[in-house]
This record gives structure tokens, sequence and C-alpha cells, in this order.
């Protein structure tokens, strides 16, 4: 949700800041803008689109220096065109900043500057920031100081970066709620909102903490509080992601080659986790706070999109295995509900990116009224990773394609470890946990066989992917499946879909049903199986076409539906871990059938950090 990388070394800025903006396209990518400055006046050049547009208007020739920063946009406030596109400068066009989240008092700021004789050129909430540090500068203060007087007088989050003309060797980033991060290469400093924009130049880094104030110098950096003069000190950290791992490795999406990683994410997911000679599962992450998870009475999962889908699996996991009663909310809606808590709580917040806003701002809230926070996260050093009372890593590596898939799978096996873990000081016998963990075992194979079958899912697509509407169905475990085979569809293909529960559909979406109007069936043979039949016939009462998600061996099924994907037999709890498979298949190959931009679909972003 918009991303920044700024640049200050001994290199020419230009290419550094542009591939770091291609690497942090996921963020957003309604326009984009960079600002280079090398004693001369800063050259600014914005565009609306893709970086590749930004890149074809800049000439390289006259966009030389060794400091810049640069921005691309998921526009929250105001249109997506070059006038609303960062960087912002100050009237005197001296000072330029780029900005990710939200200025929520922007309007009563804005009417104050403009009283004051500021000049506003865009409809953006960012632009008050850079004529803030503007009237600060004014009154004789350095950038720093101005950067930190305008900050106190903001409510809202924000990652910012601001670059001076007055002041040549130097920019100065900020952070509240917004992820903002430093990179220390050798006489060179970066900074950018996720570690992949730098992570070719330097693997050194250092989180910067909500209300820290940066001043980077070629070499060196100070770090101050928004609020006090008094310098802080923040860790360097050395990260471990390398360059290839943002490559796309011969797939021709980067979700392709995610959902064909799953193989190797749910081995990392759980490498050194599984005890089988004790029929359980071993989790450092939680090892401190443990007995605290072994009194805990209730257990609220928060998450959003699919990682809310995930949750929704996990609570029927947790359900399952262990005796907490178990809810799940949406992050969103977490706020508004009175749910009370004790140290007989326990909050547990799923995400991939670790910054989704809604996700840290319900944590929060929790921890405020004492709950124990876990979190089970993709992305170490992001927010929620390191808010979280304790957690688990998911391992996954980075996940590029703005729809998850790889990380769907790895934060619900995750969940089956936790819950495994908690079931066995609980009810669960030592050989319901060895099932449970001979199972996860073999799931990497289980995957790769349907992904060497992935042809069929294309045929599958080819045949349906001309239709406006989809509903995908399931029961119990393989309901939140189908919720996420509908969003995966809809966000990346744009065609309509549904998810149900199967049992749902007599109370109102069978009206929907005609032959225009497919359904995708998750129908393993398991203790659902019969009445899954049922809701299918009733939907093949209606002429609607159906698609049946199976069990490998199930003959029948043919009889009834129209087309089938088979899955591997496995353990009930697991086979909708599997099933999501295919339907991860089917809406990429619809998707590509419809030519759609599969890794970068329109209106959306990865890291979603504003509420
Ligand atoms: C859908 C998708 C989103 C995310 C959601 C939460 O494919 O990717 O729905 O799942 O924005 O993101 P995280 O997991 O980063 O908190």
């Amino acid at each position: 949700m918009c991303g920044i990388v700024t640049y200050l070394g001994k290199q020419q800025a230009l290419p550094l800041l542009l591939e770091g903006l291609k690497r942090l396209e996921y963020r957003g990518y309604d326009s984009a803008g960079i600002a280079v400055m090398d004693g001369q006046p800063v050259r600014l050049m914005k565009s609306v689109g893709k970086i590749s547009e930004l890149e074809a208007r800049i000439d390289p020739v006259k966009f030389n220096g060794t400091a810049g920063i640069a921005h691309t946009r998921w526009a929250t406030h105001g249109k997506p065109n070059e006038a609303n596109a960062h960087p912002h400068f100050s009237c005197d066009r001296k000072l330029f900043l780029v900005h990710n989240g939200i200025i929520e008092n922007y309007l009563p700021l804005r009417r104050e500057l403009e009283a004051a004789g500021h000049k506003f050129v865009s409809e953006t909430d960012t632009e008050v920031l850079v004529h803030l540090v503007e009237a600060n500068k004014k009154s004789g203060l350095d950038l720093t100081a101005a950067v930190q007087h305008a900050l106190r007088r903001v409510v809202g989050t924000f990652g910012i970066a601001v670059l001076d003309q007055d002041e040549p060797g130097v920019i100065v980033v900020a952070k509240r709620g917004s992820p903002l991060i430093i990179g220390i290469g050798n006489d060179e400093i970066l900074a950018a909102s996720d570690v992949s924009a730098f992570v070719r130049l330097t693997k050194q880094v250092v989180y910067l903490n909500d209300n820290d104030v940066a001043t980077l110098r070629r070499g060196d950096y100070s770090i101050v509080s928004i609020e006090g003069p008094a310098e802080v000190e923040r860790e360097v950290e050395t990260v471990d992601i390398s360059a290839e791992a943002l490559e796309k490795r011969g797939f021709k999406h980067f979700m392709l080659k995610e959902i064909h990683q799953q193989p190797d994410t749910v081995v990392n997911a759980v490498r050194g986790r599984l005890l089988p000679e004790e029929g359980v599962s071993r989790l450092g992450g939680i090892e401190p706070v443990l007995e605290r998870l072994k009194s805990a009475r209730r257990l609220s999962i928060v998450s959003c999109g699919t990682s809310f889908y995930a949750g929704q699996y996990g609570r029927y996991v947790f359900e399952a295995l262990t005796n907490l009663e178990t809810d799940v909310a949406l992050a969103s809606e977490f706020r508004y509900r009175s749910v009370r808590f004790d140290e007989k709580s326990v909050v547990l917040a799923l995400s991939q990116s670790g910054e989704t806003a809604d996700t840290l701002a319900a944590i929060r809230e929790a921890k405020r009224k004492g709950a124990l926070v876990l979190g089970i996260v993709n992305v170490v050093g992001s927010s929620i990773a390191r808010e979280a009372g304790a957690g688990v890593f998911m391992h996954a590596g980075p996940e590029i394609g703005v729809a998850s898939t790889k990380c769907f799978t790895s934060q619900s096996i995750i969940m089956v470890l936790m819950a495994l873990l908690l079931g066995r000081y609980q009810n669960l016998t030592f050989n319901e946990g060895l099932r449970i963990l001979r199972a996860i075992e073999e799931m990497p194979k289980h995957i790769q066989d349907m992904l060497d079958r992935q042809e069929q899912m294309l045929e599958i697509a080819r045949k349906y992917h001309k239709a406006k509407n989809f509903l995908f169905i399931g029961r119990k475990y393989n309901y939140p499946i189908a919720l996420e085979g509908a969003l995966k569809l809809k966000e990346i293909s744009y065609v309509h879909a549904e998810g149900y529960a199967a049992g749902e559909m007599k109370h109102g979406p069978i009206a929907l049903i005609d032959e225009s109007f497919p359904t995708m069936a998750v129908v393993p043979q398991d203790e659902t199986y019969d009445k899954m039949i049922s809701n299918i016939q009733e939907i093949k009462a209606r002429n609607g076409k159906v698609i049946a998600v199976a069990s490998e061996g199930d003959r029948e099924i043919r009889k009834v539906v129209d087309d089938v994907f088979y899955i591997p037999r496995t353990l009930d709890l697991i086979t909708p871990l599997l099933a999501v498979i295919p339907l991860q298949l089917f809406a990429y190959y619809t998707a590509d059938l419809h030519g759609r931009e599969i890794d970068k679909p329109r209106n959306l972003a990865k890291s979603v950090t504003v509420e």
C-alpha cells in the first residue's frame, strides 16, 4: 500500500531507485514518481500507471545524481493522476516528500497552511506534510528538526522520506504505523517500505520504531524521536532474503511460481517442528508463553482477506483438537465488538505481510485489554511480528503475487501444529497426534501430485472461463476453502464469484442457478459427503453446471457432476489444504485466459497499511 525507496551514496541513484520501485510495485501501482538530487536543482518526474511508464519518461542523463527518493502509489485521497502522484513539493520547490499512510487531520492543516499563503497543487492528504516541513524550515530549523515539528501536528499514519535542496547530503525519513526500514551499505544508505527494495545492495538493516525520525547521510545515520532531541539506538539486524527469491525463475507469473512453491513452503513451515516420537509438535516461538496458552479458555483469531479464511479453517481445527472456545473475527470489525478479555484470553493474528493495518489495530486493542497476543506471520521484522507477544514465522519466502497462495497453506498448517501442541496437553491421544503428523509429512508429495496434473485444471478453466458468475460451495473444513476459491477468482480474473456454505444454498443463493452460472463444489469423501451430494443434485436439477474437487477414486461423483479434479486422500482435517491448490490453479488459469495482470490486479495492493 504505497511503497517508498530512498538512496544516498556514491552510485547513480536513478537505476537503484527504479529497481527498488519495481520490487515494491506489489504495494501499489496507480502512479509513481522520483526525485533525484546532486547539488543542482532537484529533478522530478511523476507518471500515472506502472513503474515502466515512469521509467520510459525519464532521460537518465538529466537525472544524474547520487541521492533520491521514489514512490509507487495506491491511491487513497485523490485519483491516480500526475498531480496526486508523489513526491510532493513545497512552494519554493526545494523540499520533496514521499508518504505511505493516511494523514487524518489533513483538512484543518490544509486550511491553516492555505491561510498562511501555501499553494496546494494536489488533492492528497500527503501534500500538507511537505508544506508543514517548509513552514518549519522557514522559522530557521534544519531539515530533521523541521520534520520533527511537522510530525507533531499530524494525526494518522505515515512512513515518509524528505529531500531538501538546501541540505544535499541528507535524507530524513520517519514512521508511525507504516513500515520503514533503513539499509546500511558501504558508504551508502537506503530506506524502504520493504527490505526487498534494497536487499541486493545490503542485508544489514535497522527497523525503525513508530515515532522515529532518522537522518540519513552517506554511510551514517542518527535517529531521534518525533518528540525529543535525544538520540535513540536501534539494533542493526541481518535479513535473510536472497535476491533470487525475488525473481520469477521461469514462471509466467509470481502467482504461478508461488503456487508451485507449496510443496517446499509446507516443508519450511513445519521443519524442525514435528516430533513424531511424542505425537506432538514443537513451536519454539510460543514456548515462552506455553503455560499461559495451556491455561487459556478462549481464542480469537483475527485477520483479513485470505488470512481471514485461513482463520476460519483454523477455528474448525482448534475446536476439533483442543478445548479452546474459538472464534474468528475480521480484523476490521474487531474493534466494533465488545469482546471481554482476561488473562485466559488469547488473540491470534494471522498475516502474511505483518503490516495489515486492521490486524495491527486489532492486536493493539487486545493487548491493551490484557489478552495474550500471538502472531503467525511471514515477514520477519514486520510490525505484527514485533508487536505480538510471541509467535511463529511461516518461512515461506517473499510472496510477491498480490493474490496470496503459499501463505494460505503455510499459516493454515502452522495453526494445525499449534492446535496439535495444545491438544496433546488436553484430550488428544498420542495416536491421533501421530496420524496428523504423518498426514502433514505427506502433504508436499500430495501437492506435487496435483501440480503435476495442472493441465487438467487448465482444461476446466478453458471450458468455463467465459462464465460471468461463479459459486463455490463446501462444508465444514472445506467451507473456508470455498470462500478462498471465490476470493482468488474474483480478485485476479474480475469474474464475480461467491463462496457459500453448501447448506446455505437453499436459503437463498440457489435462486441464482441456471445453465450459465457454474458451481465449484469442494466435495471430498468425508463426513459431509452425502449432504454435499444432495446439494449438488439440487443444483443439477436446476440446470446448473458443477465442477467437483473430489477424492481420488471417487468414481460415483462423475455420474453427478460435469467435471472433476481429483485430490489425494488424506485426513479430513488436512484435505482442505490440498483442495485449495486446484482452486488456486483454476483462478490463475481463468485470469490468464482473460489476459489479466495476474500479479498486479487492478485496485489492489499486497500490503494494506491503511484501515
Ligand atoms: C488475497 C489477499 C488479501 C490478504 C489480506 C491480508 O489474495 O492477499 O486478501 O490476504 O490483505 O493480508 P495479510 O495476510 O498480509 O495480513
